[in-house]
């Protein structure tokens, strides 16, 4: 899987997921609640591996001012998931706490889709990287001058 697809494939399914911890939490349906936020964090987690790796591909710097900006969201966003969390699990003992329970849940769900349009801004502003393997490649199995 090239870092590009899996960045792709990943961030869809972090976003699906998520989408089902909001509807399970609207239904009150904690055993699936859960369950659903441990998945969303896990793909979260590989949704920022991989995109370390496409950061790699791109000259971000090329993409202008879009990559501050994206980079400082995408850490606020990945920090903020921890509100939720919290007050989640809080919520469980105290019910009162439902109310910053839902605030921060509501969010996290718009910081993530902020992350991730200004995400794909990004990377459409960015150029490409030389293919460094190419260009090796071309000069190690070019013929010889004799
Ligand atoms: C990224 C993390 C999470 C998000 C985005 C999230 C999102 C939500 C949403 C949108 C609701 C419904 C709010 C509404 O009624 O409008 C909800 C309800 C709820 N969530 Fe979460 N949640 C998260 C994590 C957790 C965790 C870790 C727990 C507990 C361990 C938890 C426990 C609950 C409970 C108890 C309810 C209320 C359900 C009921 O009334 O029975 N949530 N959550």
């Amino acid at each position: 899987m090239t870092p590009l697809v899996g960045f792709l494939c990943f961030l869809l399914l972090t976003v699906a997921l998520l989408g089902g911890v909001v509807l399970t939490g609207r239904a009150k349906r904690r055993r699936v609640h859960v369950p659903l936020v441990a998945a969303t964090l896990v793909s979260l987690g590989t949704t920022i591996f991989f995109a370390e790796r496409v950061g790699r591909l791109f000259d971000l710097d090329s993409a202008g001012v879009i990559t501050p900006i994206h980079l400082a969201l995408a850490k606020l966003t990945t920090f903020a998931y921890l509100l939720p969390l919290v007050t989640g699990i809080w919520t469980t003992r105290r019910p009162a706490m439902f109310r910053w329970h839902r605030r921060f849940a509501y969010a996290v769900v718009a910081l993530t889709l902020a992350t991730a349009a200004t995400g794909t801004w990004m990377l459409l502003g960015a150029r490409r990287m030389p293919a460094l393997g190419v260009e090796a490649g071309a000069q190690v199995h070019a013929p010889r001058a004799q």
